[in-house]
């Protein structure tokens, strides 16, 4: 990757200036951070997915899953999960056991010792004394930067994986996300050309944030959002549409796009940031999809949501093959496995192993 720069080369304040596709090329590595969405080139999303796939089939077979386990039995992973998680955590965990890799984790900021007055810096630095890898989540935005940049003026220079940043990143969520359409669209062309519909609360949810800026890799995608006006999405991320000339679509009309959509994108009220429970007096009923709209999609089209849901997924339209949240969720730890293989640079060790392997 030719075009890297080193984040100890750089002052926290020059580089927290920098624009996020400008950031990412300080995260390539080594060691390879994933922090931001604007890192990824599609040639990598497209590399990712192929090795997920590999990982995925190469599991299946006894031998193959005692292969798996060799591949980073050297190394540690800490999972600093500081806000909720239940799939991010667990699916994070479970690429961890596909590969070997052993876990320690802290879920709570109440159980480590930063109740007793140490540094979040100084917390991640002792994390680091006893891990290869840090994958963590952080309710304050940029954090997991600041964490990787603070690291990379240390003695112990490892890579960090953002599960989700404040209100503004979920990268790994994105890949995920990437991995489900590109699965999802395989037999119709891809992602290429496709109606990409967000809805729900796009003001405050990072998943959103981080997936649209990876369509914007793709040619001729066309994204809608559609939000009650006060739940928009931001005008950064329009800007950054706007410069790849990516089109777009901004309304609060659900059933006027409903038809239109390839993959519907479905995502909750995020209250947690609500500063005085605002959102609570937001109708939403609008922004969400019940069996009486099933007639009204595409035969073809998919409903994806990165979960938790609330109301804006009816459980009637869960056995509807279009509902493939369940397996969105199951496609997270097969990337994610990728992701943390490819990180500590060992993926060809498992491209040669398939192109020996004989599948089911
Ligand atoms: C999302 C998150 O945490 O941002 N969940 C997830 O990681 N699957 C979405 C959400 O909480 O609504």
């Amino acid at each position: 990757m030719g075009n890297t720069k080193k984040l100890n080369e750089i002052s926290w304040q020059d580089f927290n200036a920098l624009s996020l596709v400008e950031k990412g090329i300080y995260f390539q590595g080594p060691p390879a951070h994933t922090l931001i969405a604007q890192q990824f080139s599609r040639k990598q999303l497209e590399e990712l997915c192929t090795l997920a796939t590999k990982i995925k089939r190469i599991s299946k077979r006894r031998e193959g899953a005692r292969f798996l386990k060799t591949l980073l039995s050297d190394k540690r992973a800490m999972l600093y999960f500081a806000q909720p998680s239940s799939r991010t955590y667990l699916s994070h965990n479970a690429a961890c056991q596909i590969l070997g890799l052993d876990t320690m984790d802290v879920r709570d900021s109440k159980t480590s010792s930063e109740v007793k007055g140490e540094s979040p810096e100084d917390t991640i630095r002792t994390f680091s004394s006893y891990a290869d890898m840090i994958i963590m989540r952080h309710p304050v935005g940029g954090f997991a930067e600041r964490v990787a940049w603070m690291l990379s003026n240390t003695n112990r220079v490892i890579p960090v994986l953002n599960a989700g940043s404040g209100a503004d990143q979920h990268p790994t969520q994105a890949l995920l996300d990437i991995y489900t359409l590109e699965r999802s669209f395989e037999e119709s062309g891809g992602i290429d050309g496709k109606n990409i519909v967000f809805v729900g609360d796009l003001a405050r949810g990072r998943t959103v944030r981080s997936l649209a800026w990876l369509l914007t890799l793709y040619n001729g995608v066309k994204i809608y959002f559609v939000a009650p006006k006060s739940l928009q999405i931001g005008a950064d991320v329009l800007e950054l549409l706007d410069a790849t000339g990516t089109k777009y679509e901004v309304t609060d009309n659900f059933l006027q796009v409903m038809p239109q959509a390839d993959a519907l994108y479905m995502t909750r009220i995020q209250d947690e940031w609500d500063a005085e429970s605002e959102s609570s007096t937001i109708d939403t009923s609008a922004f969400s999809i019940e069996a009486k709209h099933m007639d009204m999609l595409k035969e073809t089209a998919v409903i994806m949501h990165p979960l938790p849901r609330r109301k804006e997924i009816s459980t009637d339209i869960d056995n509807d093959p279009r509902a493939i949240y369940w397996r969105q969720m199951r496609n997270g730890m097969w990337i994610r496995a990728a992701l943390i293989l490819t990180t500590f640079g060992r993926q060809d060790e498992a491209n040669l192993y398939y192109a020996n392997y004989k599948p089911e």
